[in-house]
């Protein structure tokens, strides 16, 4: 056996077998195997798709390229969360928190920035000191002592999920459903949970355009779930315009602690309390899936779900008075508004093109190696179907970059589409597969 003819093969649209899924995995992971060659596969693959057995072997041959998280001690149930990917997707940073605040154990490995998508890790280190990368007995100690830890893919689970992430991310190979599924699936089995929420997202700011593509890569995670008895559900939501009003790190991390004193964005807030209600069930902490999110109101009201948030960021050295007083977040140098001469309803706000604006102020990386700008990205003030009158603000531009500052403001007029009709809101949550 060796790499070229693997290549070969799924080049030649043919059904790979276990063996060749193995070698090229352990090969890639131990560098026989070179980036230009697993490019290549990785395109074949993205071209010509994979068999379900095919993408079955393939998570299985990912999640066993390290070690599997034994988390077997905590004597409890572990519900793990993940998200597909989105823009302004703070989900994570608000829900974690909120279900740990009722008794849920949280023991969370998030990744970082994705294609025009932004990632848990880059925003939670937008909070000075916090660390992402504890080591396994920490980590553990940490879900024991508080019930809760949100930390980077550190330690050696799933390596080879890091490399072809990183990978696919420098080759615009990431929508690829075999390799969603394996690179999500590798992750979440190789992390030690028993159980699985995913939050499959839809739309323009989505790696799944359709629902009928969200439904294939949920059906696919759902079945590799069964086979390494994870059981596992999925959550098709809206990801047409981007989630809550904030994109950019520091800001969304300041919308999530705004989201837990109780100021929640009406989209954001369906999400959250869906996925939440599902691991309060799956955990075994209440049945009734209207009660669970009764209860997660409550601990929101009461404050609970916010001091938990303040628990786990003390923990992980993180400084607490940035959650006391967001406004100690330092701000970019510019901030300009968007100002319509149009009136009418908002028709669209393509979340794609957003999560792309973001990037290019510097919220997010356009080559792995790039540094995150935490200062910058984009406030909306308007949701699709809002009205809007003459003069009024549709958003606001974070930039540190004048130049960049300027294009900004071109292109948000572009992105942000008014029309004279009434618009109705769409639908948060599409539906749910088990
Ligand atoms: N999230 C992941 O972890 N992997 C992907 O491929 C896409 C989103």
């Amino acid at each position: 056996m060796n790499i070229l003819e693997i290549i070969e093969k799924k080049r030649d649209k043919k059904e790979l077998k276990k063996e060749e899924i193995d070698y090229f995995i352990e090969g890639y992971v131990n560098n026989s195997i070179t980036d230009y060659q697993a490019a290549a596969l990785v395109m074949a693959i993205y071209l010509n798709g994979m068999t379900k057995e095919e993408t079955t072997n393939l998570t299985i041959a990912m999640a066993n390229s390290g070690e599997i998280l034994d988390l077997s001690n905590l004597n409890k149930i572990i519900v793990d969360k993940h998200s597909t990917g989105g823009v302004g997707d703070k989900v994570s940073i608000c829900l974690l928190p909120l279900v740990a605040s009722i008794g849920v154990p949280v023991a969370k490995m998030s990744g970082r920035g994705l294609g025009f998508t932004g990632g848990t890790v880059d925003k939670m280190q937008s909070i000075p000191g916090y660390k992402t990368e504890l080591d396994m007995e920490n980590f553990i100690e940490s879900v024991e002592n508080i019930g809760i830890s949100m930390i980077s893919q550190t330690m050696n689970l799933a390596p080879a999920d890091k490399k072809l992430y990183a990978l696919r991310d420098s080759i615009s190979c990431v929508e690829s459903i075999p390799l969603i599924a394996s690179s999500i699936m590798s992750k979440k089995i190789a992390s030690g949970a028993e159980k699985i929420v995913l939050d499959v997202t839809v739309g323009y700011g989505a790696f799944m355009k359709n629902i009928k593509n969200a439904e294939m890569l949920a059906k696919e995670m759902i079945e590799i779930g069964k086979l390494a008895k994870r059981e596992t559900i999925c959550i098709l939501t809206n990801m047409n315009e981007p989630l809550g009003y904030a994109i950019g790190n520091n800001l969304e991390v300041i919308e999530a602690i705004k989201f837990l004193r109780g100021d929640m964005p009406d989209d954001l807030k369906q999400v959250v309390l869906e996925l939440g209600a599902y691991m309060i069930k799956m955990s075994g902490l209440g049945n009734n899936i209207e009660n669970n999110k009764q209860k997660m109101i409550e601990n929101i009201k009461n404050g609970k779900a916010l001091e938990k948030l303040v628990q786990m960021v003390k923990n992980q050295g993180g400084d607490i008075s940035y959650i006391e007083n967001t406004d100690k977040f330092p701000k970019a140098k510019f901030i300009e508004p968007i100002i319509t001469k149009k009136e009418g309803y908002i028709k669209e706000i393509n979340a794609e093109e957003i999560g792309k604006l973001a990037c290019y102020l510097g919220a997010g990386r356009i080559k792995k190696e790039d540094k995150i700008d935490n200062e910058v990205g984009i406030i909306l003030n308007k949701k699709v179907a809002d009205k809007v009158e003459k003069g009024e603000t549709l958003a606001y531009i974070h930039a540190n970059d004048l130049n960049k500052l300027e294009d900004a403001k071109e292109k948000m007029k572009e992105i942000i589409k008014i029309d004279n009709q009434k618009i109705g809101k769409e639908q948060t949550i599409f539906g749910i597969c088990k």
